[in-house]
C-alpha cells in the first residue's frame, strides 16, 4: 500500500540553491534588471562551455528558433522539415516566419527525426529542424542527407545542453545554428529563457539586433552612464531579450552544470537498472553516452492503457508526463500541415505508449525506488 504520509514526487521540480537565490537577489538590488552585464557574462560563460561559438541569450528557445529561421530569409511558403515528435514551437516558429512545416516520421529507437523519412522528403524541402529529443543527438545520417540535399539546418537543442555527437558538443564549433531552452523544467533554467548559438558572426549580429525589435543598440548601450541615447531600426525584429534577473539564475546554474549532469546520469542509470530487468523499455533502448539525459522515458508494454498507469501513479503521489503528443494529432496541424511521403507510422505507434518519469535534481535515491515500486505495481508486476 502507498503510505499516505509520503510527500508527493513532482514530475519536475527545479533545483534552486541558496547560491541561486543570492545571485538573483544581488541583481534585484543592483538597480539594473533588464539585459545588461549579467546577460553578457552568461553569453561568455556558455560560449566557453560550448567551445567558443557565439551565444546570443534570448527569452526562449522558441524565440531562438524564430530568429534563426528569420535569418535564413527563405521565400514565403518555403518548406521546412520538422519531426512530428516534438513540442509545437519547433513547427510554429516556421509558421510565424511564413514558412510551411512538413511533418516527418521518427526512428523507433530514439524518436529522433528519421534519416529515411528526411531522405524521402528532401527534394521537396528547403530547410530542416532536427530536434535532439530527450537529449539524444540525431543520427549523423540526418546531417549528411541535409548537406547532400543543400538544406538549411537549424538545430532544436531545447533538451540538449550538454549533449555530444560525432561533431563534439551540440552548439559547439561545427554545428549548425543551435537553439537552447532554459525553461523551468530544463537541465539548466532561468525560469524562461534560451539562447541562439552559432559559429556565424553575421547570424550572431543579426540575432543581437533582432531580439530587440531590430534596434542596433540595446538598453545598456543607451542608458549606462555616459552613453548616447540614439539607435536605428534596420529591420523589424521581435522582443526577445533575456533580462539580467533571469540571466544571473542561468549563470549560477551553469557554474554547477557538470555536477548536476553527473547526478542526472546517476538517477537515470538507477531507473534503468531497476526497470530494464523487468522488460521495461526506455527511449533510447540502450543508454547513449553522449546524451544530456533530459528524460527518463519508458515505452509501456503493449495492451497497457497509459491513462490507467498515469492515474495509479498520481494516486500514489507521483507525477508523470508525456513527451510528446505528435504534432499531427493537434487540430490546427491536422487541418493545415502535411506530412512527408510515407506518413507518420512510428509516431502513431508510440504516441499512446510513452511515459516520462520524474527526473530532476531534487530526487533522492529513495524517491527513484518509490517511483519504480509504484510503476511496477501500476503495471501489475
Ligand atoms: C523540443 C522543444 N523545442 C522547443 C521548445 C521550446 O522551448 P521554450 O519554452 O524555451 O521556448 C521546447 C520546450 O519545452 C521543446 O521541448
Amino acid at each position: 500500500m502507498t503510505d499516505a504520509t509520503e510527500p508527493p514526487i513532482l514530475f519536475a521540480l527545479p533545483e534552486i540553491t541558496d547560491g541561486d537565490v543570492d545571485a538573483v537577489t544581488r541583481v534585484l538590488r543592483s538597480g539594473w534588471l533588464t539585459t545588461g552585464n549579467e546577460c553578457t557574462a552568461l553569453e561568455a560563460e556558455l560560449s566557453e562551455y560550448l567551445g567558443g561559438t557565439e551565444v546570443v541569450a534570448v527569452s526562449s528557445c522558441t524565440a531562438a528558433l524564430d530568429i534563426a529561421l528569420a535569418h535564413l530569409d527563405l521565400p514565403r511558403g518555403s518548406r521546412v522539415g520538422v519531426p512530428a515528435w516534438t513540442f509545437v514551437s519547433t513547427a510554429l516558429a516556421a509558421v510565424h516566419n511564413g514558412l510551411q512545416p512538413v511533418l516527418l516520421d521518427v526512428e523507433p529507437d530514439t524518436l529522433n527525426l528519421s534519416a529515411s523519412a528526411l531522405a524521402a522528403a528532401a527534394d521537396q524541402l528547403d530547410a530542416v529542424i532536427p530536434v535532439h529529443f530527450g537529449g539524444v543527438a540525431v543520427a549523423r545520417e540526418v546531417h549528411d542527407i541535409a548537406a547532400d540535399a543543400g538544406l538549411a539546418v537549424v538545430e532544436d537543442a531545447a533538451h540538449a545542453l550538454g549533449t555530444s555527437d560525432h561533431r563534439g558538443r551540440i552548439g559547439g564549433p561545427g554545428t549548425s545554428p543551435t537553439c537552447l531552452s532554459f525553461y523551468a523544467s530544463k537541465n539548466l533554467t532561468s525560469a524562461e529563457g534560451g539562447a541562439l548559438v552559432t559559429s556565424d558572426p553575421a547570424l550572431a549580429a543579426f540575432a543581437r539586433s533582432y531580439r530587440l525589435h531590430g534596434m542596433d543598440a540595446d538598453a545598456w548601450a543607451r542608458y549606462r552612464p555616459g552613453a548616447t541615447a540614439g539607435y536605428d531600426v534596420a529591420r523589424p525584429g521581435i522582443k526577445a531579450n533575456l533580462p539580467d534577473v533571469l540571466a544571473t539564475l542561468a549563470r549560477s546554474q551553469l557554474a554547477r552544470f557538470d555536477t548536476s549532469q553527473a547526478r542526472r546520469r546517476e538517477l537515470l542509470t538507477a531507473y534503468r537498472g531497476a526497470l530494464e530487468p523487468d522488460g521495461i523499455r526506455f527511449v533510447p533502448e540502450v543508454a547513449d553516452p553522449g546524451s544530456a539525459d533530459h528524460l527518463a522515458m519508458i515505452v509501456l508494454p503493449e495492451g497497457v492503457d497509459r491513462s490507467d498507469v498515469v492515474a495509479a501513479m498520481s494516486a500514489a503521489g507521483i507525477g508523470t508526463s508525456v513527451h510528446f503528443r505528435p504534432l499531427h494529432t493537434f487540430s490546427w496541424f491536422e487541418a493545415n500541415v502535411a506530412s512527408g511521403p510515407g506518413g507518420l507510422p512510428v509516431c502513431d505507434e508510440f504516441a499512446p505508449r510513452v511515459l516520462s518519469l520524474p527526473l530532476h535534481m531534487n530526487l533522492t535515491n529513495d524517491d527513484v525506488e518509490r517511483v519504480v515500486r509504484e510503476l511496477r505495481r501500476a503495471l501489475g508486476r
